[in-house]
């Protein structure tokens, strides 16, 4: 068994096929109801990062160039190196469990970043499966927990979904962009999430960033595109300021497009309780209904205590699946632990 450093963006398509392969057979283990992912855009999922950022990936295999030859991946995984911290993914295939695999490859993301100077790692672990005990057992801390929550297009009940849209108060609008805002409305998106952004303490360790400023946004858009994540928008505008009052985002990845993922949905505190949340989430259900045909399903995460969306996507038939969890460690403390620091 060998551990390599690997490029998704040079790697032979073969190599590329092997490693989906592997995460596919993990994630039928851990994640039964989830659908597998395609071979489509799968390179640039890997390989695309938002500028300033940059992801270092390892392959484990049987015998040097096994997955060259088609071979099953024992292993992956990758830290993406962003602003002050690092995030990691570990995934061993199932066969290759319970033999120190896992520790291995974590071994190699840690060694990376500590030896780029950063001084903590996150994971985002998924509750019920092996990964729990594998992150605790190596003194990763939780530091945030949300719930997935998923909603089956097939249990829509579509006539009260269009009430739901049409139900928003005077002096608003709802406006639709498949593939993102148009640009003369990035500095009013952005300031939007700019302004929920002050107004909560979410105490999550912004493992994914969102964009609050025109050009990161911009940054955002052009990346999303790039890894093959197609971008839906709704906005609620204000009409007398014309500025965005709510806004809710989905994204529908190449790999996975009979499963969305809804990012963001926000509504400014000053146009709250006009019935906006549920107008913009609900109008984005019939938009994707006629842009994805193949879509059945879409996923979102909540925190606990966010009351108010748990009840806007209780209405939409959102049903709680599994707890998402952040772990967080320092990395000083995982190279003594790993034993890393030797030569
Ligand atoms: C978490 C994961 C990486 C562990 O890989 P692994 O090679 O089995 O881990 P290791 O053999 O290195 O285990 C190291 C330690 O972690 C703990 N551990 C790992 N798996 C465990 C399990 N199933 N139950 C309890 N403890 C476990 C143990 O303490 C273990 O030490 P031990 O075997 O001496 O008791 C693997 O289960 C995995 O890939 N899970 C899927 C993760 C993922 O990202 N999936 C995404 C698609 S769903």
């Amino acid at each position: 068994m060998m551990v390599r450093e690997w490029d998704p963006r040079t790697a032979p398509s073969v190599e590329i096929e092997a490693v989906l392969a592997t995460l596919n057979a993990a994630q039928s283990v851990d994640l039964p109801d989830d659908p597998q992912w395609r071979i489509d855009a799968f390179r640039e999922y890997l390989a695309v990062t938002m500028p300033g950022e940059r992801r270092v990936c390892w392959l484990a295999e049987s015998s040097p160039g096994a997955a060259a030859r088609g071979e099953p991946v024992l292993g992956e995984a990758n830290i993406l190196l962003l602003g002050d911290i690092g995030v990691i993914e570990v995934c061993v295939h199932p066969k290759a469990r319970r033999g120190g695999l896992g520790r291995e490859l974590l071994g190699a993301a840690i060694r990376r970043a500590y030896s780029e100077g950063f001084a903590s790692i996150g994971v985002e672990v998924v509750g019920g499966t092996p990964a729990i005990d594998f992150y605790e057992h190596h003194g990763f801390r939780c530091a945030y927990v949300e719930i997935r929550n998923v909603l089956k297009l097939s249990s829509v009940d579509w006539m009260r979904l269009g009430e739901m849209a049409t139900g928003v108060g005077s002096g608003y609008h709802i406006e639709y962009y498949p593939g993102g805002p148009p640009e003369e409305l990035y500095e009013a998106y952005a300031e939007a999430k700019e302004i929920v952004r002050e107004s909560y303490d979410l105490g999550d360790l912004e493992l994914r960033p969102s964009s609050y400023d025109p050009n990161r946004l911009r940054a955002s858009l052009t990346t999303l595109h790039a890894r093959g994540l197609k971008p839906y928008i709704v906005l609620g505008i204000h009409e007398k300021t014309g500025k965005v009052a709510g806004l809710t985002e989905v994204v529908v990845p190449a790999q996975r497009p009979t499963r969305a993922d809804q990012y963001d949905t926000i509504v400014v505190p000053a146009h709250r309780g006009y019935g906006l949340g549920r107008a913009i989430k609900a109008r984005m259900l019939f938009e994707l209904r006629s842009s994805e045909p193949r879509l059945t399903e879409v996923q979102t995460w909540n925190a606990f205590e966010n009351e108010p969306m748990l009840k806007v996507n209780a209405e939409l038939g959102f049903l709680p699946d599994r707890q998402w969890r952040e772990y967080e460690a320092d990395v000083p403390d995982l190279v003594r632990l790993l034993n890393l620091a030797g030569p």
